[in-house]
């Protein structure tokens, strides 16, 4: 039986947080609900809590490893566990099963979570990707009865979980490449499997349904294929005002076949060239229009000081071909019929409204709330068009705030409140509590939008939201530092490849002293996310706008068409990434 604190260790010139350094404790301690007595865990957003109290691992497995890997270094605790069991391998222990030890009753809910600090503690990055590969996860307990626990204690299993799937069989279920379709509904009918894993088994169930999107839905969420691989030379055939600050350009093929359509929310990224002589900006749109409308329309806003967005307001002509990457995007208008609400403030309506336009082509039928903020009626964008389509569905409610009303705007006509729309504005609305919402804006709206919504009895998988920048990092047990702006990494400059960091407006050459495209963006902070740091998690599945890539090591499961895992690619030519 082995215990450990959290504690900081440095690693490649950070620190990390971490309670993978377990070591043997004497004498029986008591199994809490949440841990063992002098237990813990470094990140909990990632380990430990009820589903994952108390972990386990089998001594046959250490002997296993050390023929794999050649060591004979190993002590107890070696592989993050709690309990060093003699017995109970993977491919017999089931989810579900519940075994008796000591005075405690625990119960199996899940494999390992697949996390870098194994790696760390073992010395060796491959191990997190190996134990999957390998189908040595080890499983964790919840602790169904407390009680007093000790080393030399007997296991006995006092019953079955219920279709006697064995972790090795579940882990790999999620992780490697298959997934068959059957097997996953199997597993969805295990009341004991932890919830996050359910919610991971429900999007793969999702995924054989539609019978659409490449990748593993159940790691990281699944996006259609995009329709044409790099960028393509599109034609501004118009350009249209809808604001005092946006303005509206419509994109089609120059010999006048009809685009490929795009899921109602996605984006286009666009190559554009205001200098000859200096690289190429890259920026992300939204399509605003109706997604199959055969040409595309990108609604842009003039930011003060913003460079792209400056010269696509006086520069960019009709007339004009652009360089466009196909749609992508995961903030999709889900099919079904529960209400939605569509939430956005300023130009943050660009998805929405083209999830205004799919809803209103399906016909009548769901509920939809558009609810926007704008600063007053001359700074709204898309009034009349949104007002025309919500005409056609007669489920349909609109609230409209100005946060500073113009003289001439009129309350009941242009808009319904004064002021921002704010959780209060939505907690008075009496929002349908089995919605979906689609909230799109400036990072600080969609925090208060989101957590307005959770206080009306919303939860996490009705929500989601698209960000106009950089997505927040995901570092698990990395020490914060400042956050810094993204820039060319330190040291003198790669020769390689271009590699575009598309949301960080960054680009900067390869170099073969990064193992993968990860190490890049992090020596340039270029906020990225990650887990395993070796192909099994998806973490850090991100958008290949352009390029190829080589994998090294391989990825375990490969991501979806048009993704690419930046923790072991490599580019293998210039490349743009979604980050
Ligand atoms: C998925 C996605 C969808 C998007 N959809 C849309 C959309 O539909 N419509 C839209 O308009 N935008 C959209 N964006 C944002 C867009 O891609 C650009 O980021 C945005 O237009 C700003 O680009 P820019 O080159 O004009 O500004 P940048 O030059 O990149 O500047 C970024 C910000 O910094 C500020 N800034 C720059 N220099 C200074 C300075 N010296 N002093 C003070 N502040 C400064 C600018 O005001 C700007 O707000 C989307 C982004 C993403 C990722
Ligand atoms: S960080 Fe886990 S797959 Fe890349």
């Amino acid at each position: 039986m082995n215990v450990g604190l959290p504690r900081d260790v440095s690693w490649q010139g950070r620190t990390v947080r971490t309670a993978v350094w377990k070591r043997p404790a004497d004498g029986p301690r008591l199994a809490r609900r949440l841990n063992l007595v002098g237990d813990g865990q470094g990140d909990l957003a990632g380990h430990g809590g009820e589903q994952r109290a108390v972990f386990v691992y089998q001594i046959e497995a250490y002997q296993y490893w050390q023929q794999q890997l050649g060591r004979n270094d190993f002590e107890y605790g070696q592989f993050g566990e709690n309990l060093t069991v003699r017995g109970l391998a993977d491919d017999e222990v089931c989810i579900g099963d519940r075994y008796q030890i000591g005075e405690a009753l625990f119960e199996v809910t899940q494999p390992r979570v697949t996390c870098f600090r194994v790696g760390i503690r073992m010395d060796d990055p491959r191990i997190p990707a190996l134990l999957v590969s390998h189908h040595r996860p080890g499983f964790y307990f919840r602790v169904l009865r407390e009680g007093a626990v000790q080393a030399g204690d007997e296991i006995v299993r006092v019953a079955r979980g219920p279709q006697a799937m064995t972790v090795a069989e579940i882990d790999a279920l999620l992780y490697l490449p298959g997934h068959p379709a059957e097997q996953v509904r199997r597993a969805l009918t295990i009341p004991a499997l932890s919830p996050g894993w359910q919610a991971s088994f429900r999007e793969l169930a999702a995924q054989a349904d539609n019978g659409k999107g490449t990748g593993n839905a159940g790691l990281a969420a699944a996006s259609p294929p995009p329709a044409w691989p790099g960028f393509r030379s599109l034609t501004v055939t118009a350009i249209e005002r809808e604001s005092e600050s946006v303005i509206s350009l419509r994109l089609a093929d120059p010999a006048g076949a009809p685009l490929p359509a795009a899921a109602p929310g996605q984006f286009v990224s666009v190559r554009l060239r205001p200098h000859p002589d200096q690289p190429p900006l890259l920026r992300s749109y939204s399509l605003s229009g109706a997604p199959d409308a055969g040409s595309y329309r990108v609604s842009v806003k003039r930011e003060e000081h913003g460079t792209a967005s400056h010269y696509v307001h006086d520069r960019v002509r009709a007339g004009d071909r652009l360089e466009v990457a196909a749609p992508r995007g995961t903030f999709i208008l889900r099919p079904g019929t529960a209400p939605v609400l569509l939430i956005s403030a300023g130009v943050g309506a660009t998805p929405v409204l083209s999830m205004l336009h799919a809803l209103a082509d399906a016909g009548p039928g769901r509920e939809v709330w558009w609810l926007h903020g704008a600063r007053n009626r001359a700074e709204e964008p898309f009034a009349a068009e949104a007002r025309s389509l919500l005409d056609r569905l007669p489920r349909a409610h609109r609230h409209v705030c100005y946060s500073q009303p113009g003289p001439g705007d009129v309350v009941g006509r242009d808009y319904q409140s004064a002021g921002r729309l704010s959780a209060d504005v939505l907690a008075r609305l009496a929002l349908p509590r089995d919605a979906e919402a689609y909230i799109c804006g400036p990072n600080g709206f969609m925090a208060d939008a989101t957590a307005a919504l959770g206080k009306l009895g919303l939860g996490g998988g009705q929500i989601r939201t698209e960000i106009f920048g950089a997505r927040p990092a995901l570092t698990p047990g990395i020490a914060a530092a400042a956050a810094v702006p993204p820039h060319q990494p330190a040291g003198t400059p790669g020769s390689g490849p271009e590699v575009a960091f598309a949301r960080s407006g960054l680009t900067v050459r390869w170099d073969q002293r990064y193992a993968s495209l990860l190490e890049l963006a992090e020596a340039c902070d270029v906020p990225v996310r990650w887990s395993c740091r070796t192909g099994v998690c998806h973490n850090c599945e991100s958008g290949l706008l352009s390029g190829e890539v080589g994998y090294s090591p391989d990825p375990v499961d490969d991501p979806a068409d048009g993704d690419v895992l930046i923790c072991c690619a490599q580019p293998t030519g210039d490349v743009a990434l979604d980050l």
